[in-house]
């Protein structure tokens, strides 16, 4: 499929977001700079954290070029009191909290017999402790006010297949995802909610860069895609709108999986046979008498 083809359909209510405020990790670039922008585009006041004050600034800029209201609270997911600190800056400066994306994500590909613990410790780091960390503060805060919350986690297929190659990546989405489902019975009681959603390959810089080797690995990917294409930024903001929004209000502790149909292609036991060819399908008509 080309460029030209890609979906660019929306779905979504003008204003769904209307008076919301929304934390987004990993702001600056790739899928949370779309999901930031869309969640504007609907009305939220976005509160971007990253680590790059500059990157995070763009996307503040461009925001606000487009009349929404984004500010940045920079810092390191991994730092717990560096996130508290970004946190409060959000609240102080929009007013109020009601979501929280954790976006923000560490990986690169690696044999895991090379891998040193502290590159293990920097992958699961940042997703895991990252992701607990910016959970942990907002739930605190949403149950001090007895204010409703969302939180969306932004995980991967791999996260229950698990995948060769990006080990501490895995086995970090695979904790976020038990910590969504977790916490969505634990703190239902609070009225906060947690979901998830698990995409297959979207072509970002962060991701593509570290994820795929070559041009030529990158189209043998593709090609293993029943869709026949990769993602879009777009199509993940979309859902991931809906999934924060009060429209979402009975959907709790659930993973949506966006990822055109690629980890059942790798998981049907005759899913191989896509790559038949008709001679071998011809020969098992003549086998059967068909
Ligand atoms: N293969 C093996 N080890 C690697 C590596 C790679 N490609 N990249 C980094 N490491 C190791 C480093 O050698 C170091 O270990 P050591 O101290 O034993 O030598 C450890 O990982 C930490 O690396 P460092 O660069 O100091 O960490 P960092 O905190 O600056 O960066 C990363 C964290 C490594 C996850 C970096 O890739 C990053 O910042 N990623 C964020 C964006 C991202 O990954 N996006 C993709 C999302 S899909």
């Amino acid at each position: 499929m080309n460029d030209v083809d890609l979906p660019t359909a929306l779905c979504l209510a003008p204003g769904l977001l209307e008076g919301k405020v929304a934390w987004i990790t990993g702001g600056g670039t790739g899928l949370g700079r779309a999901m930031a922008k869309r969640f504007a585009g609907l009305g939220a006041r976005v509160g971007l954290s990253g680590r790059r004050l500059e990157t995070l600034r763009g996307v503040a800029d461009e925001i606000a070029a487009e009349g929404g209201q984004a500010i940045c609270a920079p810092c390191d997911v991994r730092d717990a009191a560096a996130v508290d600190r970004a946190l409060e800056r959000v609240r102080t400066e929009l007013g109020r909290l009601d979501i929280l994306v954790n976006n923000a994500a560490g990986n690169f590909l690696c044999p895991t017999e090379e891998l040193s613990p502290n590159a293990f410790a920097a992958v699961v780091g940042i997703v895991l402790h990252g992701s607990f960390h910016c959970t942990r503060a907002a739930g605190r805060h949403w149950i001090e006010q007895g204010h409703p919350g969302a939180v969306l986690n932004i995980v991967t297929t791999y996260a229950w297949t698990g995948s060769a190659f990006v080990v501490p990546s895995a086995c970090a989405k695979a904790g976020v995802l038990a910590m969504t489902r977790s916490l969505a019975v634990e703190w239902a009681r609070h009225r906060i909610r947690l979901n998830a959603i698990a995409p297959g390959p979207i072509p970002t810089e962060g991701a593509f860069s570290r994820l795929f080797p070559s041009e030529k690995i990158g189209e043998q990917y593709r090609q293993r895609i029943p869709a026949g294409r990769f993602g879009t930024p777009a199509e993940l903001a979309e859902l991931a709108a809906y999934l924060v929004s009060d429209a979402a209000e009975w959907m709790r502790g659930e993973v949506v999986t966006l990822d055109g149909g690629e980890w059942l292609r790798g998981a049907g036991e005759f899913n191989a046979l896509l790559d038949a060819p008709d001679s071998m399908w011809e020969e098992l008509r003549r086998r059967t008498g068909r």
